[in-house]
């Protein structure tokens, strides 16, 4: 190797602050081996030690590390030489595997609408896609629309040349004076419509919401810490707070728009408004992950439908994190009945060993123009799509043994974890989720009589210090959600063991009497 190769490896170039903040407690350990629910480093005297991962990839592996079918057909793939890239080409194994999720989504929802399928890399990839592909089909609805109250100008042009009186509200709508003339008034109505055609969308979210982090996606994301740098950059969205069903219908109404147009009726040329399309698409998370584990409540799930009928807005469903039977049911969306119109997938859909996600948009709402606009280099690959393919062999395996699992080993792990809340109610604040899906959130520490733990919390380092304090002391891989940072998930894999269980329940009781004696010397690691 030259010496400059040697020096650069040297330096920490790939995200060295990060790191920093990693190593300040004891979080930046390099894993060399995964395997089911486990992660192992090698310590300094060369011994391999486990940890037990509750994060599982932030919720892609309902499998576990390197499940060994999944393993097995990765081998076969690469032994057969299937062919990872293979653009512009027939994809059966593609549409395969959209098949056999369109049969999931006919069981779970109970409609046979087919959806179509578009594929992609990550999850903020898929939520981009479904963007991209809403903004396409509402960019059309949009020129429908004008060009609906253009023809009843035309049809008004006639009748005014004809001595058809102009109803005085036809100038008041235009801002202008009786006096100014039908022309002036149509291209008045006419630039206004054109100029609000050309309005980029406004999107919904809920608050606490996470959908990801790219230039789109993260305007999504409620979070403002990773929002606000970028506003600049992409569409507007309004978010709305889940249960405030007054606050939604108001959000509703301030971005309403009309198009105006020109009618004729009794002789005379009358206004008219119609609706303009103005909502790029309603997202929803069935299950709030980074929000702090939320299942939505399925009435308020019931009036984000109305609003999506009501507007014309899609129901864009992201089912990222919490689909793939994660909470009992492949779809968690299925569980409260709210079918959306978009459904995005990527995580374990990548069964731990691919990169994969994919959008999945009703046949009533699917653009195929789309397809010969938005592609990706890695996207819809072999790999990819027959590990996907696997994946959904195993769930769905013994009339879908594996969602029973999810449900009953999180309902197990749950029971435990409220055992803990009961025991350590000034510390615990609540347990939420479903099935492998759960958020177990800590009492506000900022005020701790231990002013070592108080500042850590003020700081934000709260969670990171019980991450670290986790693995130092009980070799368990506990995160908090990005932006609830109290609230630390659990998401293992459905091979979750009672051992496994029992370790869990005991480090979790152990962080809780470190908390309510407020010991941060142990808990800093600085004892
Ligand atoms: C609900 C949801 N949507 C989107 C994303 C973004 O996925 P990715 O990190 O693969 O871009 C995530 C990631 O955690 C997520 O939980």
């Amino acid at each position: 190797m030259s010496s400059s190769v040697v020096d650069a490896v040297e330096l920490e170039l790939a995200e060295p602050y990060l790191r920093e903040v990693l190593g300040s407690v004891g979080l930046d350990v390099e894993y060399v081996r995964a395997a089911g629910n486990s992660l192992f480093f090698i310590d300094s005297g060369g011994a391999e030690v486990e940890v037990l991962d509750l994060a599982c990839g932030f919720g892609s592996l309902i499998l576990g590390h390197h499940h060994p079918a999944v393993v097995q057909r990765a081998k076969e793939l690469l032994d057969a030489q299937i062919p990872v890239h293979a653009q512009f080409s027939r994809h059966p194994y593609a549409n395969e595997l959209a098949g056999v999720l369109n049969r999931i989504l006919t069981r779970e929802f109970g409609e046979s609408e087919p959806y179509s399928a578009i594929f992609g890399n990550s999850g903020a990839e898929a939520v981009e896609i479904s963007i991209k592909h809403a903004e396409l089909d509402r960019g059309i609805r949009v020129a429908e629309a004008v060009a609906e109250v253009e023809a009843g100008l035309n049809e008004a042009a006639a009748a005014a040349a004809a001595g058809a009186r102009i109803d005085a509200a036809v100038f008041a709508a235009a801002g202008l004076p009786v006096s100014a003339g039908f022309d002036a008034v149509a291209s008045a109505i006419t630039e206004r419509n054109a100029a609000l055609a050309a309005r980029g969308p406004v999107f919904l979210a809920l608050h606490g919401g996470f959908h990801g982090k790219l230039v789109g996606s993260i305007q999504l994301t409620h979070n403002e810490g990773y929002r606000t740098p970028f506003t600049r950059l992409a569409s507007r969205c309004r978010f709305v707070t889940v249960g405030d069903v007054i606050g939604l219908w108001q959000i509703v109404e301030e971005e309403r728009q009309v198009l105006h147009g020109l009618t004729v009726t009794d002789g005379a040329v009358r206004l008219t408004e119609r609706d303009l399309p103005v909502f790029g698409g309603f997202f929803v998370e069935p299950i709030q992950g980074e929000a702090g584990i939320r299942v939505l409540p399925a009435e308020f799930g019931t009036e984000i439908g109305k609003v999506c009928e009501h507007t014309g807005a899609p129901l864009i469903m992201d089912e990222i994190q919490s689909g793939m039977g994660r909470s009992g049911a492949f779809f968690a969306s299925s569980k409260i009945g709210l079918r959306g119109d978009y459904i995005l997938l990527a995580k374990s859909l990548g069964g731990g060993v691919a990169k994969n996600a994919v959008m999945l948009v009703r046949g009533e709402r699917y653009r195929r123009d789309f397809e010969l606009v938005h592609s990706s280099t890695f996207a819809k690959d072999a790999f990819s799509c027959h590990i996907g393919l696997k994946v959904l062999e195993l769930l769905e395996a013994d009339g879908g043994a594996a969602y029973r699992k999810a449900a009953e080993r999180g309902a197990t792990l749950r029971s435990r974890i409220e055992a803990i809340r009961d025991d350590f109610k000034d510390v615990v604040l609540e347990i939420r989720g479903d099935g492998l899906m759960l958020g177990f959130e800590f009492q506000d520490q900022s005020t701790s009589a231990s002013a070592k733990i108080a500042e850590t919390a003020q700081a934000g380092f709260f969670g990171f210090a019980v991450a670290g304090y986790a693995l130092r002391t009980h070799r368990l891989r506990l995160f908090q959600t990005a932006s609830a940072m109290n609230t630390f998930r659990l998401e293992p894999s459905i091979d979750l063991t009672d051992a496994e269980i029992d370790r869990i329940e005991a480090g979790l009781r152990d962080i809780c009497s470190l908390l309510r004696a407020g010991d941060g010397d142990r808990l800093l690691g600085t004892a």
